[in-house]
């Protein structure tokens, strides 16, 4: 069987790779690309543990192919770090004890980091709503849901120091 040649920008570096025509998105970047941190959970699109997002909409990485990532942007928990800084769902996950075996933790970041980027503002419910299609066998939800709220609190905190700051260069 031939393989297919794909270009695709995976956390913002332009990548290239040959996979298999049924080879998953999620198996391309574990066994290809060596981003381990999306996970495989279930292989059937029920945990979210695999969670990835691709042109800026969350997907589960066992449900797409790697061959249709021509031409997409890919983003995984690898780049939700910036450098040496963590991001604020990081932080406050670990402020918050919000995991145990952490199986689940990268599908959870990409998931919150998903609706901090649409609503950056979100009520306790939409948190829940948005996090519906990710399941944790060990932690339990609250506290996950809670470190949540706290990062999206800092992150709404940045924006609006960025904001004063550019405010003032114009000056
Ligand atoms: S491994 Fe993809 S949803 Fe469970
Ligand atoms: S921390 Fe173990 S499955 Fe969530």
């Amino acid at each position: 069987m031939s393989g297919v040649h794909v270009s695709t920008t995976v956390n913002g570096d332009a990548t290239e790779y040959v996979c298999h025509p049924g080879e998953t998105l999620l198996d391309v970047l574990r066994n290809r690309l060596g981003l381990t941190g999306a996970k495989e959970g279930c292989g059937t699109g029920d945990c979210g543990a695999c969670s990835v997002t691709v042109d800026g909409s969350l997907v589960c990485s066992c449900l797409v192919l790697g061959a249709e990532m021509e031409g997409r942007e890919v983003n995984t928990v690898e780049g939700l770090a910036d450098g040496g800084t963590l991001h604020p769902l990081q932080d406050k996950f670990i402020e918050h004890a919000a995991l145990q075996c952490g199986i689940c933790t990268p599908g959870f970041l990409v998931a919150a980091k998903a609706l901090l980027d649409r609503n950056p503002d979100p009520t306790e419910q939409e948190i829940r709503y948005a996090l519906a299609g990710n399941l944790c066998r060990c932690t339990g939800y609250d506290k996950i849901v809670h470190a949540v709220d706290a990062a999206a609190k800092e992150v709404r905190k940045q924006q609006k120091a960025a904001k004063k700051a550019s405010g003032k260069k114009r000056r």
